[in-house]
């Protein structure tokens, strides 16, 4: 979107150069700097993307000054009471929430696609037992691409569509595989009588030697965590999708990219770490320890699950997580649980404490999720594997939109070069 009568203007070495500024339907306007080096012959220097808009998007939208998280306009906070993660998926995907018809022929297709090629349970036995499931994840969910050569043509929109349906369907599949691997259990196929939530807690819990019923409250608090982190703007893992989405890898490729950054503990690998961290402190009264670390630059610990680059308010979703993990615990007849005790009283001093104050930083989407998923039965090696899985519809629908712009290229971010001038070769003789 550019509002021609709207431009800055920048003046260097005395001269002046005109830059547009292109309106959002919400959130900051932007400077438009693409002719900038062609015309000016300098770069921007932005590391980290703190100030840069690497695209133009309609999916989600985030003001994290006010902490609002909006899904194609709806807040998290209504689809996460209203909605199911599978509708969340198509409003995603499609841009328009589904009639009952439209979810009901989604789900259909999604249900179909559960199951992996047979022979990918091979690749788990090449793993370590102990392999971490995330590294599972990369390997496997790259090796589709191996087996599903009807979906890898990029440029062919039926193609990226099935390839969206069998990664949004067999990534649920692949973490339980992963899960049952570690702990030397049979794999458990998917069962299309059962939630997409419902199938994910059997394909982990479930064991032949007995029966298996889905707890409607685990299902339910499972589908609101998938739902709380199926997308959110261009955060790192995205970004790695989109820019190797943007040279034409195929799509199980691009999504392999993304596992493989949310693995990372400053970001999908801090539900882990946080989790680690509360159980590290154990009671409250460790907690004023824990939280000097933070403060102190030195010691290099971070408040894990805590401080967000874009949201300087309460993240939506840790807000909807820490009533979810309540409401479970509450359930589950573990309320007094002491990981939970210590996680709100962890919260309540920091957010009295001037560093977090004025460094705006708030519990985010991983402070509370671990309490849940630990509650639910998994390991901590499971959280960001259930991260991935959710995440996978973002990505996705990052991926075909960036895909189906006209002028679609290749990310090929330049930098400010700090090494030698251009020299002469020395002979090892001479040196
Ligand atoms: C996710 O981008 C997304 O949208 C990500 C995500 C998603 O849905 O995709 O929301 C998911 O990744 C959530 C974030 C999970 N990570 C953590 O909880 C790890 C702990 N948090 C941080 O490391 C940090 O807050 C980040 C990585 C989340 C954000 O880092 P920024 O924006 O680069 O901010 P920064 O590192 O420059 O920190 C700003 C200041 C620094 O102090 P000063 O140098 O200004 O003095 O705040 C301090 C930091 O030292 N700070 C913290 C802190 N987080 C930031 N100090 C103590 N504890 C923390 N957790």
């Amino acid at each position: 979107m550019t509002d021609v009568a709207r431009s800055a203007k920048l003046t260097l070495d005395g001269k002046d150069y005109t830059l547009p500024v292109l309106t959002p339907s919400a959130g900051p306007e932007v400077l438009d700097i693409r002719k900038l080096y062609a015309e000016a012959d300098v770069f921007t220097f932005d590391p980290g993307f703190t100030s840069t808009a690497a695209c133009e998007s309609a999916i989600t939208f985030i003001d994290g000054d006010l902490g609002e998280l909006l899904h194609r306009g709806y807040p998290i906070e209504q689809l996460a009471a209203e909605s199911t993660h599978l509708e969340l998926c198509y409003l995603l995907l499609y841009g328009e929430l589904p009639n009952a018809a439209q979810l009901a022929d989604f789900t259909a297709r999604v249900t179909k696609h559960t199951m992996v090629h047979e022979q990918m349970h091979n690749f788990f036995r090449g793993f370590r037992r102990d392999a971490h499931p995330m590294a599972t994840m990369v390997g496997v969910v790259g090796a589709m691409s191996a087996f599903y050569h009807d979906s890898l043509d990029i440029n062919d929109p039926w193609q990226r569509e099935v390839a969206s349906i069998r990664m949004i369907a067999k990534l649920p599949t692949i973490a339980a595989m992963a899960y049952k691997y570690s702990v030397g259990q049979p794999f458990v196929y998917p069962k299309n009588s059962l939630s997409f939530a419902g199938n994910f807690l059997n394909m982990c819990f479930s064991v032949p030697a007995e029966d298996y019923v889905v707890n409607p409250v685990l299902e339910k608090a499972m589908d609101r965590i998938m739902m709380l982190h199926a997308d959110h703007e261009q955060n790192a893992s995205t970004s790695t999708v989109r820019l190797a989405g943007s040279s034409g890898a195929n799509p199980f490729a691009c999504i392999a990219a993304g596992i493989a950054c949310l693995w990372g503990p400053a970001h999908g690998g801090a539900n882990q770490a946080c989790l680690e961290m509360l159980r590290e402190i154990g009671t409250v009264d460790r907690i004023p320890e824990y939280i000097a670390k933070a403060k102190d630059k030195t010691s290099g610990f971070r408040l894990m699950g805590f401080g967000h680059r874009v949201y300087k308010n309460f993240d939506p979703r840790a807000t909807v997580m820490k009533e979810s993990a309540d409401e479970v615990l509450g359930l589950l007849g573990i309320e007094n649980n002491p990981t939970l005790q210590v996680a709100k009283e962890l919260e309540r001093i920091a957010l009295q404490d001037d560093y977090f104050i004025s460094k705006k930083l708030y519990p985010n989407v991983d402070f509370y999720s671990g309490i849940i998923l630990d509650a639910m039965g998994f390991p901590t090696s499971m959280f960001t594997p259930i991260f991935a899985i959710s995440r996978t519809v973002g990505w996705i629908s990052q991926w075909k939109e960036m895909i189906a712009e006209s002028n679609q290229k290749i990310g090929r971010p330049r930098q400010l070069y700090v090494g030698s001038p251009k020299r002469d070769y020395v002979n090892i003789r001479n040196r």
